[in-house]
């Protein structure tokens, strides 16, 4: 018996250099956020450079679930209308599709007094855990407990200001406790609080809108309570990880590539750890560039908190790094179980040794890749796959593209610009037969 699926996978072919420029797409980190921030507002929420992802799609309906009415604008503008809000219990159903959610606490304790939200558990790259949330949400005066997997958080008489100082600067607890605390009564300082571009992004919408913020971008963030939010048309940022995905996809092909609608002020980690490299980086008001023609070694990463470098970016930069020579570290502070993706670029011919007990990598480059059937398991890892198939030799061809779609708003068509070949193709697979179909496929050339 065979059992037939419908799998649409990218198919690409390595070995060619990108070169050229491309206009990365608004920051998905900074949208859903503000989308849950657009809960708190009485008035029509404009967001400009939304990103056409899956993850804001989800998040578009959790809005409608809870009463909102969201309309889509053309390709990249969302409206959003939150004056019918009535529901306080986010339906598990989506919720679990989207770890940025739990940002609707906050939202919804802020405007409502009342949130009841499934616990994120954990997911493919490690714990999401949510005491600083908790912990936060209790300062600011709301009884906090857990009944039957979800988060149920209430203050029926109001928030009230408070110092709260967090031991992580965690970007989710950051967030969700300035929604909370921007309708408490007095003022709140949270100290030790994510410096992250996308929390920027939210503090200045949230200001926009007529919130009293300031501080963000620092670790001490100063809420002073308001009565109201009003509407407000706002551009989110470029995505920075997106960008960097990019630009490490250029690099990888020994190319020169430049990213341009993307601040270079949210690249220096990058910028430094591609210049140790070898890689000629440069950058203007909204851009950034690199060529790599001179890529020379490899270099030790430590993945932490903005300034940092971006957990997010990991991957990717490992994926990079295999092709350099030397021997790179790279070690991950952020998230628990983020090498998953690690097993299927060994496949295509990485060196690369995780270390479970330290939550590193080692790599040993350069590494001639070779192209493989591989499956992506989680948004980052599976660009990391991606860019790893621009310097392979041969056909790559990745599945689990619904984790990709996630983060990336066709990232296919952004590469193609710069001169890659790849794309989407969609099949009925007859699961008996898959193995021998991708035997003897070949790719149609592209671009
Ligand atoms: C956000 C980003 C994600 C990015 C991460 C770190 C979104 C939608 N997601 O995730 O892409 O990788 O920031 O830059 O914007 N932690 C605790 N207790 C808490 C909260 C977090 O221990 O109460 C831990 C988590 O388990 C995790 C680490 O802190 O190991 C980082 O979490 P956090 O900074 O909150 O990241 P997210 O907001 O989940």
């Amino acid at each position: 018996m065979t059992f037939d699926r419908l799998e649409t996978t990218l198919r690409l072919r390595g070995g060619h250099r990108l070169h050229g420029a491309v206009r990365v797409h608004g920051s998905k980190n900074a949208t859903l956020p503000i989308m849950a921030a657009s809960l708190l507002c009485d008035g029509e929420v404009v967001i400009k450079r939304a990103p056409r992802v899956t993850d804001v799609s989800v998040m578009e309906a959790l809005l409608e679930s809870l009463g909102a009415r969201v309309r889509e604008h053309g390709t990249n503008e969302l409206r959003i209308s939150a004056a019918n809000l009535g529901q306080t219990r986010a339906p598990y159903t989506l919720v679990r599709k989207l770890n940025a959610s739990f940002d609707l606490t906050g939202a919804l304790l802020g405007r409502l007094g009342r949130a009841e939200v499934p616990l994120p558990g954990g997911c493919v790259i490690g714990t999401r855990a949510t005491d600083l949330h908790e912990m936060g949400f209790r300062a600011l005066g709301a009884d906090v407990r857990g009944a039957r997997g979800y988060l149920i958080v209430e203050a029926p008489d109001g928030l009230r200001g408070a110092d709260v100082s967090f031991r992580f600067p965690s970007v989710g607890a950051t967030r969700n406790v300035m929604l909370a605390a921007v309708y408490a009564d007095g003022t709140t300082t949270l100290r030790n609080v994510a410096m992250e571009p996308e929390v920027v992004d939210l503090a200045n919408f949230l200001n926009a809108a007529g919130a009293r913020i300031s501080g963000h971008g620092t670790d001490t963030i100063v809420i002073e309570g308001v009565q109201r939010l009003h509407g407000v048309e706002y551009e989110v940022i470029g995505d920075r990880i997106a960008a960097g995905t990019l630009l490490l996809a250029g690099a990888i092909t020994r190319g020169a590539v430049r990213v341009d609608g993307t601040d270079p002020r949210h690249h220096g980690a990058l910028l430094a750890a591609l210049s140790e490299c070898g890689v000629a980086c440069s950058h203007g008001v909204d851009w950034i560039a690199a060529d790599a023609a001179g890529a020379r070694s490899g270099t030790d990463i430590l993945t932490a908190p903005f300034p940092g470098f971006p957990t997010d970016l990991q991957p990717t930069m490992t994926a990079f790094l295999a092709t350099c020579p030397g021997t790179s570290v790279i070690e991950e502070t952020i998230f628990n179980a983020r090498f998953a993706y690690v097993n299927e670029l060994v496949r295509m011919g990485a060196d690369v040794r995780v270390q479970m007990d330290s939550n590193a990598a080692v790599v040993k480059g350069p590494a001639e890749l070779e192209g493989a059937p591989v499956e992506a398991a989680d948004i980052r890892g599976g660009a990391a796959l991606v860019v790893a198939g621009l310097a392979a030799r041969s056909e790559t061809e990745i599945a689990g593209l619904e984790f990709i779609d996630r983060g990336y708003e066709r990232l296919e068509e952004m590469l193609t610009e710069l001169g890659a070949q790849i794309q989407r193709s969609s099949g009925i697979v007859a699961l008996a037969e898959a193995a021998s179909a991708y035997e003897t496929s070949t790719m149609p050339t592209v671009g």
